[in-house]
């Protein structure tokens, strides 16, 4: 058996919510869901409350920060609303990300030189309301840069560009520039990381000199139809034979 990882596991819980919106069914409970996972040894609960409200929707935030034991880390956009919804609700952490309604998920990282004078400004609304802020960022010195002028005491470096690859040499490259733009936030911010991450290529990132927190989520949510599919029939099954 391999060690365990001294990294953090934010496991991001959007997709249990995603199959519940998809009929508005009361299940999968999503209380329940935050109950197995931090169980089965995650360190903290992500989820990202959209503007569409396409998974997440506002009562789950309010019920994870009665529910979660470890941490809660509420992804969202640095809009007025969500600033309003985050000092009133207090996650332990908020990570500020991009957001476009077309997107099927977060694309890319935070334009934080762009949005310098706003972002600044949300970082220090939310500190004020003493959250820890991350900023979701494209692994670069620059935008490591720009968050750390922000006073954004977290990055989270986006995997996405890494995650996607399937070449090896390409892997390689990529993952050194993870490396690198992760050794030279060290001192600077404390630096997570997450995106497309799953099974196969998550041993590498967790293994980043200094890395202190991965967020994972989709690839959790699918392998979990694969390793409770038969349990399920088997339940089923039974359940037909009761009356
Ligand atoms: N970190 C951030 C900031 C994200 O926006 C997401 C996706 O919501 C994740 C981590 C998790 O990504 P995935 O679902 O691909 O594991």
């Amino acid at each position: 058996m391999s060690p365990m990882s001294t990294v953090r596991l934010g496991v991001n819980v959007d997709h249990v919510a995603t199959l519940r919106e998809q009929r508005h069914t009361p299940y999968p409970d999503l209380r329940e869901a935050i109950r197995l996972v931090e169980d089965a040894g995650a360190d903290g609960i992500t989820m990202h409350l959209r503007e569409d409200r396409r998974h997440i929707q506002l009562a789950d935030v309010e019920m994870a920060r009665e529910e979660v034991r470890g941490t809660l880390n509420l992804e969202m956009a640095a809009t007025e609303e969500m600033l309003d919804i985050a000092c009133r609700i207090r996650p332990d952490y908020c990570c500020l990300v991009p957001e476009r309604r077309e997107e099927l998920t977060t694309e890319g990282g935070l334009d934080v030189k762009g949005g310098a004078g706003w972002i600044q400004e949300a970082c220090a609304r939310l500190t004020e309301a003493g959250i820890q802020v991350s900023l979701f960022v494209d692994a670069s010195v620059e935008a490591v840069d720009a968050a750390v002028a922000a006073k954004a005491p977290l990055v989270e470096l986006h995997t996405g560009a890494y995650a996607n690859l399937t070449q090896p040499e390409a892997c390689r490259v990529e993952l050194g520039r993870l490396r690198d733009v992760a050794e030279y936030a060290q001192g600077k911010a404390t630096v997570n990381a997450g995106h497309g991450l799953h099974r196969d290529n998550v041993g590498e990132v967790a293994a980043i000199e200094g890395m202190n927190e991965l967020n994972i989520g989709h690839a959790i949510v699918c392998r979990a139809v694969m390793v409770g599919l038969a349990e399920a029939v088997h339940e089923i099954r039974q359940a037909m034979g009761v009356a």
